[in-house]
């Protein structure tokens, strides 16, 4: 397949095919992952910058992970000692890396667009690691390849996707390419936390977990984005959250017996899910940001090798 993009900005831009080959070649990288020397020398004497304006452990480690086992030196630039905080501008600050020969960014920031904007302002490769509440294209794709581990073909699967939707840019890059590759997906939420207008883009919604709990084949925890909330009132509590959206261990004796659960991370324990499911024998959530090295390996090296140029 010809890889048409530069930069990876979200789901929304990749077809079926595109995805399927992110996620086959993901497929090779894990099996390295597997081997007792784990590096391989594709991305030898190129460096990876990882610019994160928001805190990360996951996404962070991972990008940094992926791209050294691909043989690549890493820079993570520290926000709060960076000149950003004299003032920089971010375009300013992405054009200064492309020059020192960087060859790839990583970044993490809290306005949607922001990672377009570097992408449209620099000729190397930008990767989306979660910006606002648009995208998270990488964790979309580490969570799509986990479930198509766990359950295969994805064409006809119940994904029921419950938490605060709408602050939650993981809920967008799954229903992005969970639709795109033939699953159902149901977001779940009080109605203060579901976009109006979400359904247009072909989900089914619902404020009542316990209704749909019983025809999911797989079940997507996302945490309370509190931090992004800005002090409204979403919920009445957390208490009465756990009690009505809460993915507790009553509340999974109504579930198929071979649902599987994620969660994106970091979890609430006992807000949105509670720590027997979270340890329990349906969750797959370390294996997620097991696969998320694979995932990230896959991307870093598809857009370094097979990315398009800019156009100029
Ligand atoms: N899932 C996720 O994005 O986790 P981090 O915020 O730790 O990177």
């Amino acid at each position: 397949m010809k890889w048409k993009h530069k930069d990876l900005l979200g789901l929304k831009d990749l077809t079926a095919e595109e995805i399927t080959f992110v996620l086959d070649q993901a497929k090779s990288f894990k099996e390295v992952l597997q081997r007792p020397i784990k590096q391989v020398p594709a991305l030898r004497g190129k460096t990876i910058v990882n610019l994160f304006y928001e805190p990360s452990t996951r996404t962070r480690t991972s990008f940094d992970t992926a791209a050294k086992m691909l043989g690549a030196g890493t820079n993570n630039l520290s926000i709060a000692n960076s000149s950003v905080k004299k003032g920089e501008t971010l375009i300013d600050t992405v054009k200064n890396l492309e020059v020192m020969g960087i060859a790839g960014i990583v970044i993490r920031h809290g306005n949607a667009g922001a990672p377009h904007l570097v992408a449209q302002n620099v000729d190397i490769p930008v990767i989306n690691a979660g910006d606002g509440f648009n995208e998270h294209p990488t964790q979309g794709l580490l969570d799509i390849y986990t479930m198509q581990e766990k359950k295969g073909d994805l064409k006809g699967k119940q994904v029921v996707i419950v938490g605060d939707i709408a602050h939650s840019r993981v809920a967008r890059s799954n229903a992005w390419g969970l639709l795109k590759l033939g699953a159902e997906v149901t977001f779940v939420a009080p109605p203060t936390l579901i976009p109006k207008d979400v359904e247009t883009i072909g989900v089914k919604t619902s404020y009542d977990l316990d209704a749909v709990i019983g025809k999911a084949d797989i079940i997507n925890i996302l945490r309370m984005q509190l931090e992004r909330q800005q002090g409204d009132v979403f919920t009445p509590s957390k208490r009465e959250y756990n009690k009505l959206y809460g993915l507790t261990a009553e509340r999974m004796r109504r579930a198929k017996k071979d649902v599987i659960v994620l969660h994106p991370g970091p979890m609430n324990r006992g807000v949105e899910i509670d720590t027997e499911v979270a340890d329990g024998p349906h969750n797959v959530i370390l294996e997620q940001v097991m696969n998320g090295v694979a995932v990230r390996m896959a991307i870093i090296f598809i857009l370094l090798t097979k990315g398009q140029k800019k156009k100029k």
